[in-house]
């Protein structure tokens, strides 16, 4: 695959993101980037050009997931990241504005639209552009990922309607949090309220 990198062929920055991430943590990254471009060519989007943006976007989208809490907070101050109350408490929601940052620093990848995508991947937010959808939705199916009860409904109707795939496993991800009592940041409640209300309105308009 072309990596949408300045700095980097495919294969080096494989190497290098081998080497920053726990060997599962890999192998999850390559399954959403794979799953990230069957999603394209099933929605249409087949050139190269697009395949290498899914790709490049899935690749890289847990590029901060397994930095020390040192490493973390060394990237925190040098790239001027500012972090919300929610992240501040729940740290492993940094990863992935800091993955938006270390994609773009250290492995050269400056297309707005994959660094959001990487931004918005675990929160999720309102109004996703196909790309981000895409690998929101990416990270939550692709085939590594432990089996939840919803996962064979949402593989399927996925590849048919991504605007209510992403919002069943943004209401998943509501009852999981608070299942678990944890923090659900409020991109992910107005995501989810944006979702409902978009496939309300389509209903009404079939
Ligand atoms: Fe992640
Ligand atoms: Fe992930």
């Amino acid at each position: 695959m072309r990596l949408c990198s300045d700095r980097y062929t495919d294969e080096e920055a494989r190497k290098k993101l081998s080497h920053k991430l726990e060997l599962r943590r890999y192998e999850h990254s390559l399954g959403v980037a794979y799953t990230a471009c069957s999603l394209f060519m099933a929605h249409g989007h087949d050139t190269p050009e697009e395949l290498s943006r899914a790709y490049t976007a899935g690749l890289l989208h847990d590029c901060a997931k397994c930095l020390t809490d040192e490493e973390r907070d060394k990237y925190i101050r040098r790239y001027g990241v500012e972090l919300s109350r929610t992240e501040k408490e729940n740290p492993y929601l940094i990863h992935a504005k800091l993955g938006a940052v270390l994609a773009k620093e250290k492995y050269g990848v400056t297309d707005p639209e994959i660094l959001s995508s990487i931004r918005w991947h675990t929160t999720g937010c309102a109004d996703m552009t196909f790309l981000e959808a895409v690998i929101f939705s990416a990270d939550f199916i692709e085939p590594n990922r432990k089996p939840l009860i919803i996962l064979p409904e949402v593989r399927t109707l996925i590849y048919t309607d991504l605007d209510r795939a992403v919002c069943r496993i943004l209401e998943q991800t509501i009852v999981h949090l608070n299942n678990k009592g944890m923090a659900i940041e409020e991109h992910t409640l107005e995501a989810c309220d944006f979702y409902k209300k978009k496939i309300m309105r389509r209903r009404k308009q079939d």
